[in-house]
C-alpha cells in the first residue's frame, strides 16, 4: 500500500507521516517512511536545488522537470522496491504537490504537469491524506521552523491560499483515493483520525 500526505506548508504532514509510521510499525507492519522532494540520494541532491535560494530562481516549467526528475529517481530506487517487497510506503508529498505548486502557482500548467507525469511516473498513491488547514496558521507554523528550505514559503500567504483551494479541488477530482483531514487540532487528535482512515483502507 502506497500512502501519501498532501497539504500546504506547515499543515502538519511531516508530523503526521512520522506518527502514522510509528503506529503502523507498532502494529507489526513493515513501513518505509519517505518524502519528496527527496527520498533517494539523487533526489535529495535535487531537493537542495529546488528548495533553497531566491523564490524566482527557477521558472515553473523548469521546476516541473526538476521535481519530476527527483520523483523518477525516488520511485525507481525507494518506492517501487519497497512496494514490491510488500511494505507500506508512507510518503510526505508526491505528484499532487507538483500538480498544485508547479501546475497552479504561476499560471495554468496543470496539463503539462499531467503529461510529464503520465510519461515519466505513471503511478498514483492508493490513499492520499490531505491535511487541511488555514494558510495563516500553516505559514506561522512553517516559519516557526527556521530552516533554509523556504523558497515556497517565501512566495507568501496569497500563494498558500491558492494552494489550499487547489488541494481541496484535487480531493474532489480524485475522490476515490483522497481523504480530507482537519489539521487544526492537536497532533494526537489528527493522528487518531489518520490511523483510523488508513486502517479502514487496509481492511
Ligand atoms: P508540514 O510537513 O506540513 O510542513 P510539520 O509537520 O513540519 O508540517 O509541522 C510544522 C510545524 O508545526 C512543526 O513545528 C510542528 O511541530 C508543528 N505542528 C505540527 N502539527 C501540529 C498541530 N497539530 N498543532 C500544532 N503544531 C503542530
Ligand atoms: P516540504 O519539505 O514538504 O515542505 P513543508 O514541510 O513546508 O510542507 O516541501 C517543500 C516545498 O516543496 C513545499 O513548499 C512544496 C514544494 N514542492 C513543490 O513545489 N512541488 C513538488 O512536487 C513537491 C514534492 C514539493
Amino acid at each position: 500500500m502506497f500512502v501519501t500526505f498532501e497539504g500546504i506548508d506547515g499543515s502538519g504532514k511531516s508530523t503526521q507521516a512520522r506518527m502514522l509510521a510509528e503506529a503502523l510499525r507498532g502494529a507489526g507492519h513493515d513501513v518505509v517512511l519517505t518524502r519528496e522532494p527527496g527520498g533517494s540520494p539523487g533526489a535529495e541532491e535535487i531537493r537542495r536545488l529546488v528548495l533553497e535560494g531566491d523564490p524566482a530562481r527557477w521558472s515553473a516549467e523548469t521546476e516541473i522537470l526538476l521535481f519530476t526528475a527527483a520523483r523518477r529517481d525516488h520511485l525507481e530506487r525507494t518506492i517501487e522496491p519497497a512496494l514490491a517487497a510488500g511494505k507500506i510506503v508512507i510518503c510526505d508529498r508526491f505528484a499532487d504537490s507538483t500538480r498544485m505548486y508547479q501546475g497552479l502557482s504561476r499560471g495554468d500548467l496543470r496539463a503539462t504537469v499531467d503529461r510529464l507525469h503520465d510519461l515519466m511516473i505513471g503511478r498514483e498513491p492508493d490513499l492520499t491524506l490531505l491535511i487541511d488547514i488555514d494558510p495563516a496558521v500553516g505559514l506561522a507554523r512553517a516559519k516557526g521552523r527556521q530552516g533554509h528550505e523556504e523558497r515556497f514559503e517565501d512566495m507568501g500567504l496569497g500563494m498558500q491560499e491558492k494552494m489550499r483551494a487547489g488541494f481541496l479541488n484535487l480531493a474532489r477530482e480524485f475522490s476515490a483515493r483522497f481523504r480530507v483531514i482537519d489539521g487544526a487540532r492537536a497532533s494526537d487528535a489528527v493522528a487518531a483520525e489518520v490511523l483510523a482512515t488508513v486502517r479502514a483502507a487496509l481492511a
